[in-house]
């Protein structure tokens, strides 16, 4: 008797919807599969190395945990939790691993052949296609992917027996769902345009006085956020990091063009660069697709913070690259074990690299803030995937991290491609314009802050044309961000998760702007699961900031601007929190979503996509393409030192 039934080929979206408790069956997304070609069977005695993830214990209350610690009215406010208690509280429970074990003894795995390590939440053991398929009731093929990687032994669905199927999270080989391709390809685009590309050597100091009106620089920033120039001298233990991929690498002498014209004391001064997973720098290929994301979040980062060191968690090896999960595990040895091998590119592999779980597991404490201005589609994962990163996300909240995400540039589909909404049918995220809604990753996870993007009135619409000439004084104001770029717009990403249903300190504002907004809805209908997450939960300026990429400054936009920003601000607070003998903010949601007052609300403007000019519209309160609305620092100062 066996419980699940592989549904593979017939996913649909109302599939993943009512998967929010416990999956009944155990497929892939139909996105990996079609990114694989299936090849012939694999022979009986083909060697496989299986992985079987258990399911955590406590995992159902970790939210309210994470709550318990993180509104700002609960008697427990920012009593964070040690690494150790977090392992406590959700290694799997021994009886749990014991009745997995036994039905493997039963079906011919005795339990000498099974290793696992203490605390960790997966077990191991060396197989064959014969003996996993009789267990697993499946088929193992080989298969190729697009790009003609592989070949790789894999199956596409399994079924595990009523006894132990909601004592398991997942069993590995499947296919992989992200094959190593190139950098930038799956990051939240930070688009450089080129209207007012110029050479270094011909800018002069006067361009320190930048127009705000018309564009973005650290001065800008400062004025229209309010955010102090003079911070208190860093906190031995504040800290600071941002994400980025192998490949993707800032240049000294990016950062030192950018100082010497916005901020001349920080000439000289590098992030310090924490490597993970191999952590893959390189000078060789000095273009955009390399440069952009970590020259503009660093140049951000370091001139909003002053003389706070700022940590590069630079996460991947050269040829396999790297991912969320990769740099989760160095935090957390025990998610280490969960790391799905299908997904997180892991040595052995047929290539080169790879995730080493001897010398990457657990071996970077994370820093105070996390900033990350990368996304990926939610839809391309499958469920069980996405709550176990989500998971590790609350860990960090419960651990006083904060982790700052970018909600993408892209408004409801997540590439400027057409083609990228979800077709009802078959649930891939390649489907046109009328079609379902995609929305954003990691964005979705309610247990990260989704930073969205918004620009001024008087800033320009469309990245090929220079700002109005004229801009008026009077009446600037901060709008969704919303700019015509080549063929098609970029606009703020936002939306709910297909996934996540809405968290208990978001509901109330949540409800407010689906009635407040009912009409225009009802016209998006179907489109968007209007129980789940809504994000993002904050926003910032996203257009036309100045950056210096390549020796050349540039115009660049994008809620990957936006990230580093809103994170900066996030880390000066912790600075004069630790600095008063306080701790960390951590986890923020509940306190802004509390107090939005500390938030400049953003009523105007909308994001678009899937053929919806106008899909969520920016409103009164939060709204589901600017959030609360942007920082004022002042007033999120004083509302979190008031707190305990
Ligand atoms: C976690 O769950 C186990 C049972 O699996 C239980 O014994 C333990 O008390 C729980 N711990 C917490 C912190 O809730
Ligand atoms: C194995 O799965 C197939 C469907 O894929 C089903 O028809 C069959 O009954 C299952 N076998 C057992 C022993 O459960
Ligand atoms: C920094 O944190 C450690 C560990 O929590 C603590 O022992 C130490 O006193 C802190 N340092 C300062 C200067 O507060
Ligand atoms: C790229 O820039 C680096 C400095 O950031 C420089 O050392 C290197 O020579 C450049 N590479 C090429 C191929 O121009
Ligand atoms: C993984 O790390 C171990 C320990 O340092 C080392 O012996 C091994 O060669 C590494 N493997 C790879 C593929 O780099
Ligand atoms: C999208 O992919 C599915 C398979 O997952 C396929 O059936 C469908 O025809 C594709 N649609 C388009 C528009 O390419
Ligand atoms: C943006 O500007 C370019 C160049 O001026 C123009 O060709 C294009 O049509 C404009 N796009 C829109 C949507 O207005």
């Amino acid at each position: 008797m066996f419980l699940r039934l592989s549904l593979l080929f017939f996913l649909t979206l109302a599939d993943a919807l009512q998967s929010t408790s416990t999956e009944s069956y155990r497929r892939l997304s139909s996105t990996a599969v079609t990114r694989w070609q299936r090849g012939a069977r694999a022979a009986d005695d083909t060697p496989l190395r299986v992985h079987i993830a258990v399911a955590q214990s406590n995992i159902s209350q970790a939210g309210s945990a994470l709550l318990a610690i993180s509104d700002p009215d609960s008697p427990y406010y920012g009593r964070h939790w040690t690494p150790s208690e977090v392992v406590r509280a959700f290694a799997p429970a021994a009886k749990d691993i014991a009745s997995v074990m036994k039905w493997l003894a039963n079906s011919g795995i005795p339990s000498k052949r099974v290793s696992r390590s203490h605390g960790a939440d997966q077990l191991r053991f060396d197989s064959t296609v014969g003996e996993l398929s009789r267990i697993l009731n499946t088929t193992y093929y080989h298969y190729t992917d697009v790009n003609n990687q592989g070949p790789q032994v894999a199956c596409e669905a399994y079924h595990l027996p009523p006894s132990v199927a909601s004592l398991i999270d997942y069993v590995t080989p499947t296919l992989p769902h992200v094959s190593g391709r190139l950098p930038g390809q799956r990051r939240t685009r930070a688009r450089v345009d080129t209207p007012y590309v110029r050479r270094t050597r011909d800018v002069t100091s006067s361009l320190a006085a930048v127009d705000c009106r018309k564009y973005t620089a650290p001065s800008c920033l400062r004025e229209i956020y309010g955010i102090p120039a003079e911070t208190p001298a860093p906190h031995p233990n504040n800290s600071f990091g941002v994400f980025q991929l192998a490949w993707v690498t800032w240049r000294p002498e990016d950062l030192d063009a950018f100082f010497k014209l916005f901020q001349p004391e920080l000439v000289g001064r590098r992030p310090l660069v924490e490597r993970i997973d191999g952590g893959y720098l390189q000078y060789d290929y000095n273009v955009t697709a390399f440069n952009l994301e970590a020259d503009l979040d660093f140049e951000y980062a370091m001139a909003l913070s002053g003389s706070q060191p700022i940590v590069n968690l630079q996460v991947g090896d050269k040829f396999r690259l790297g991912n969320i999960n990769n740099m989760l595990a160095a935090f957390d040895k025990y998610y280490c074990g969960a790391l799905d091998p299908s997904m997180d590119p892991m040595f052995p592999d047929p290539l080169p690299g790879g995730y080493n779980k001897s010398t990457d597991c657990g071996t970077v404490a994370p820093p105070n803030v996390i900033s990350i201005s990368y996304s990926y589609n939610e839809n391309d994962f499958p469920p069980e995937y996405l709550r176990r990163q989500c998971n590790e996300f609350l860990k960090l909240g419960l651990m006083g991290v904060t982790v700052v995400v970018s909600s993408g540039d892209t408004g409801t589909k997540t590439s400027p491609i057409p083609g990228t909404c979800i077709d009802p049918a078959s649930g891939s995220p390649n489907a046109t314009d009328s079609d379902r809604f995609s929305p954003q990753w990691p964005a979705a996870c309610p247990w990260v802050t989704a930073v969205g993007g918004t620009q001024l009135t008087t800033q320009t619409t469309n990245t090929s044309s220079p700002p109005p000439a004229a801009a008026p004084s009077t009446g600037v104001h901060e709008t969704a961000f919303r700019v015509a770029s080549g063929d098609s717009f970029l606009s703020s990403s936002g939306g709910f998760s297909n996934v996540f249903s809405t968290p208990a300190y978001q509901l109330g504002a949540v409800t407010k702007y689906k009635h407040r907004e009912r009409h225009h809805l009802a016209t998006l209908a179907g489109r968007f699961n209007g129980r789940g997450r809504g994000y993002p939960d904050v926003a910032a300026l996203a257009s036309t900031y100045l950056a210096v990429v390549d020796d050349k400054l540039t115009t660049v936009y994008g809620t990957s601007a936006s990230t580093p920003v809103f994170a900066s601000i996030i880390s000066m607070i912790n600075n004069e929190r630790l600095h008063a003998g306080k701790r960390r903010v951590g986890f923020v949601n509940p306190t802004l979503y509390a107090h939005a007052n500390v938030l400049k609300d953003v009523a105007s403007g909308a994001n678009e996509g899937c053929g919806a000019s106008e899909a969520f519209r920016a409103s009164a309160g939060w709204d589901a393409v600017t959030g609360l609305g942007s920082p004022d620092y002042e007033r999120m100062r004083r509302l979190f030192m008031s707190l305990p």
